[in-house]
């Protein structure tokens, strides 16, 4: 299991201590949020703010573009210092060639499917990601609650990148997850979680990391 702490859910007043906080505690990435109040109904942060908090920790960005047409802004997203970007199934009319793009910049290639979008719409652009994102939320607010019904979805993907071969993608789930869910999580083919509220919202961030490793 790969733990993604959302930073979305970090103090903002104080985002270069957060990342230091999450690094230190052991996390292998940090998810970045990215929401343009277009493809989501509300919005958080851009490249510059990716860019500040670089420096900080030389942990795995993983960025999760929550906007219309990713293909403007790849170059953007990499240069700040992603080490991963995601997009949207949903967002864009060209997902295999920004899929392409990212990797040919030689960053890791996430494809991510919103809760109405089922498994079967990415098939066949599978062998272009590095990682498939599903939310078990739908995208736009951190402090939801998880629909169960995205797991089984989920292990759907995991079922379809097996009957590939394709055993080396990432399964990784957003929206919902903490302590009490997090083994039936797990117990669906995902390998990398996200969790914001669950672990910047408690008091001590590194302890309940330290707890989600224990149900891994
Ligand atoms: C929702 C975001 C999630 C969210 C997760 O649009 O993609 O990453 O911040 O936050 P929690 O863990 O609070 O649901
Ligand atoms: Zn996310």
């Amino acid at each position: 299991m790969k733990i993604s702490p959302s930073l979305l859910a970090a103090d903002f007043k104080k985002l270069g201590e957060e990342v230091a906080r999450i690094t230190a505690a052991g996390a292998e990435m940090l998810h970045l949020d990215v929401m343009d109040g277009n493809f989501v109904p509300n919005m958080s942060f851009g490249p510059d703010v990716i860019k500040a908090i670089r420096p900080v920790s030389d942990i795995f960005f993983d960025v999760h573009l929550m906007i219309d047409r990713p293909e403007r802004y790849i170059d953007k997203f990499i240069a700040a210092g992603a080490d991963g970007v995601t997009i949207h199934f949903e967002s864009t009319e060209q997902p295999a060639e920004v899929l392409k793009a990212i990797r040919a910049a030689g960053k890791k290639a996430g494809l991510s499917i919103s809760p109405d979008t089922p498994a079967e719409a990415i098939e066949k652009l599978l062998p272009l990601a590095d990682m498939v994102l599903v939310m078990t939320v739908y995208p736009g607010f951190g402090g939801q609650k998880l629909i169960p019904a995205q797991l089984e979805k989920a292990q759907k993907v995991r079922n379809m990148l097996d009957a590939k071969g394709l055993t080396a993608v990432d399964v990784q789930a957003d929206g919902g997850i903490g302590l009490g869910n997090l083994s039936d999580v797990l117990a669906h083919g995902i390998n990398v979680v996200v969790a914001g509220t669950a672990v910047f919202g408690a008091p001590d961030p590194a302890a309940v990391i330290a707890e989600m490793r224990k149900l891994a």
